[in-house]
C-alpha cells in the first residue's frame, strides 16, 4: 500500500468501513477528546486535538485524521444501514509491506454500543481486508494489560499471547505494560466477501 492507494469501503453484515470526509469533523474531535476511550485505546498521554486541526486533516486526505499517524489508514465504522454516521474508529498501522506485517486499533467510542459484538465484527472486516487485499502476513495488536474488553476481544478473535513489552511506555506515574497479541496468515479464517462490496459470504 502506497499513499496514493485508494482506501476501501467495507461491509458486514451489521458494520461498513469506508474513509472519513469532511463531515466527520464533529465525531472526530469528540473522539480526540473523550478522555476515557482514549485513555483504553491509546498507550501514549492524551493530547487534545483543536477543531481546525481535525478540519485541516480532512481536507488534506489525511489517511489517519484521527491520530494523524503515518504508515497506515483509519477509516470509520458506521452501521451498514447509515454510513453517514461513525461510531467508531478502525485502523491499520505501521504497516510495513516489506516484512507483510501491520498494526491493528480498532474501538466502538460510545460506551453504550460496546458489547454487542460490533468491535468483533469491526476486526474481523479488517483483518479478512488485511490478508486477502493488502496480502499481509501477521496483523499484530498491543493491548494494555489493564483493558479487559481489548483483551477478551483478541482471545475471541483467535490471536495468539505473543509476549509482553515489559515498561513499553513511561506514564506520569510509572510505567506502562503492553501484551502483544498477533494472528498469521494461516491462521485466520476469511469471514467476509473477499471484495467487501456485499454482505458476509461465510459464517
Ligand atoms: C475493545 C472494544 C473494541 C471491544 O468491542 P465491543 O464491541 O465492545 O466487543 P464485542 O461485543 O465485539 O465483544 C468481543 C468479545 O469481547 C468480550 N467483551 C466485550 N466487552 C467486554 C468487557 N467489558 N469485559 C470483558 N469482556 C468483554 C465479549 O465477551 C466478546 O467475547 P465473546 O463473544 O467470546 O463473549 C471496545 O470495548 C472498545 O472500543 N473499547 C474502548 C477502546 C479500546 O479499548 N479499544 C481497543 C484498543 S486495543
Amino acid at each position: 500500500m502506497t499513499m496514493d492507494t485508494p482506501l476501501p469501503v467495507l461491509r458486514g453484515e451489521r458494520i461498513a468501513l469506508r474513509v472519513f470526509c469532511l463531515r466527520d469533523a464533529g465525531f472526530l474531535l469528540a473522539a480526540a477528546n473523550d478522555a476515557d476511550y482514549q485513555r483504553a485505546a491509546f498507550a501514549s498521554a492524551v493530547v487534545p486535538l483543536a477543531p481546525a486541526e481535525i478540519e485541516r486533516r480532512l481536507r488534506e486526505g489525511h489517511r489517519s485524521p484521527l491520530t494523524g499517524a503515518y504508515g497506515g489508514f483509519e477509516l470509520a465504522v458506521t452501521p451498514v444501514n447509515d454510513p453517514p454516521s461513525p461510531i467508531g474508529v478502525a485502523g491499520l498501522y505501521r504497516v510495513d509491506r516489506d516484512n507483510g506485517n501491520a498494526e491493528i486499533g480498532a474501538s466502538i467510542i460510545a460506551p453504550e454500543q460496546r458489547g454487542q459484538g460490533l468491535g468483533f465484527e469491526t476486526h474481523v472486516l479488517l483483518i479478512d481486508y488485511a490478508f486477502e487485499h493488502l496480502g499481509l502476513h501477521r496483523v499484530y495488536a498491543h493491548v494494555k494489560s489493564s483493558n479487559a474488553p481489548a483483551l477478551a476481544l483478541c482471545d475471541r478473535l483467535g490471536f495468539r499471547v505473543e509476549g509482553t513489552l515489559r515498561q513499553h511506555r513511561r506514564l506520569a506515574d510509572g510505567w506502562l505494560d503492553l501484551r502483544v497479541f498477533g494472528v498469521l496468515r494461516d491462521e485466520w479464517r476469511p469471514r467476509t466477501c473477499p471484495t467487501g462490496d456485499g454482505g458476509p459470504c461465510v459464517g
